[in-house]
């Protein structure tokens, strides 16, 4: 993805210096800097603080991460407290777990092995976007008006993302979609990553309060919805960020197409359905708490709930795959039946 005038992927390593590299999206959208991690352990731990975040870009980072322990020390010992380290960080994107799981036995193999296996993830998970962006795109028409929470764009993954992929292929085919963007509270995914992606690929949209969904569809003014999905399981019920669940419910309540953009890597083999999902709990100061820049640009942050309150911060909801019209995979638009058959 282009930003001002350079190509960027949201995570890439240096092999030579046994190195990682992300855009730090805790920064995002007031502004643009790279990170440079020297050890699994640092790229942990911004998998932790969410300097990465989203389940491609979290994958990919996870997969790096490995490839660095192998670098590091390829004792076994080493490698499998590594796992199980990088594996602490996130525990609902599933891509993570496929990351670490292919890179630690490429690993057994040779440390070169895990470097490329570490690579190849991270590209297949840019080429699956691309993908999704070409079979969701069927799926636009000229000006259609999409919902979409959270981000599931390129940030969220390495390359072209899972439900923006569609709408900036449909955008660069001339269609004109027109996007609402949730803000995403508590941390506001939406109003911040979402929002700062389309403005830099100049598609309309507008920041929407997360509680707003219903008035815009009950007056016929949302088409479609696309959201991403962090883990979905073999009967396509799907995991995604807190909120998912009531818009897809009002949606069905709308008569209005609720569609999960995800490559095949976000399907949990495991899990038969949603109920086994472990949901992360965040700490409550996302909730209680906006950091944002002053007016020097320092970045600042202010208290926004009652003094002494606590809060309750789940970061996941469940979406049960009654409420999903297809899967926009980079297999094609599947429906839930097809996904135990992949
Ligand atoms: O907690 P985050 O920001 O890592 O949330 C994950 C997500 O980005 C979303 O749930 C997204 O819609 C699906 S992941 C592409």
């Amino acid at each position: 993805m282009r930003v001002s005038n350079q190509e960027y992927r949201t995570v890439w390593n240096n092999v030579e210096l046994n190195k990682v590299y992300m855009i730090d999206q805790t920064l995002l959208p007031f502004k643009f800097e790279i990170i440079e991690l020297n050890s699994f352990e640092d790229t942990a731990k911004a998998i932790k603080d969410m300097i990465v975040r989203g389940a491609g870009a979290i994958g990919a980072s996870a997969g790096y991460a490995m490839a660095q322990a192998f670098v590091q020390n390829s004792d076994l010992t080493f490698v499998t407290k590594a796992k199980q380290i990088i594996e602490s960080t996130r525990p609902t994107a599933v891509n993570l777990f496929y990351a670490t799981s292919k890179v630690f036995e490429a690993g057994l193999i040779s440390v070169d092995n895990a470097i490329v296996m570490a690579r190849s993830i991270a590209d297949e998970d840019a080429d699956s976007c691309k993908l999704i962006g070409e079979y969701g795109n069927d799926l636009i028409k000229n000006k259609q008006r999409i919902l979409t929470h959270c981000n599931a764009g390129w940030l969220a993954f390495v390359d072209y993302g899972s439900a923006l992929s569609p709408v900036y292929a449909a955008h660069k085919s001339g269609k004109e979609p027109f996007v609402y963007v949730d803000e995403t509270r508590p941390r506001g995914q939406g109003a911040r990553l979402t929002a700062w992606e389309l403005n830099e690929n100049k598609v309309e949209y507008r920041i929407i309060a997360d509680n707003a969904a219903a008035f815009y569809m009950a007056n016929g003014q949302i088409d479609m919805v696309i959201t991403g999905a962090d883990r979905i399981a073999r009967n396509g019920d799907t995991a995604n960020k807190i909120g998912t669940l009531e818009k897809a419910i009002l949606a069905k309540e709308f008569d209005i197409p609720f569609y999960v953009a995800a490559p095949i890597s976000t399907i949990d083999k495991e899990s038969p359905s949603g109920d086994s999902f472990i949901i992360e709990e965040r700490s409550d100061e996302e909730l209680l708490y906006h950091d944002g820049p002053d007016e020097k640009g320092i970045m600042r942050k202010i208290r926004m709930a009652s003094p002494g309150s606590k809060g309750l911060n789940p970061a996941f909801d469940v979406t049960p795959h009654k409420y999903i019209n297809g899967f926009i995979t980079n297999k094609g638009v599947l429906q839930a039946n097809d996904l135990r058959n992949l």
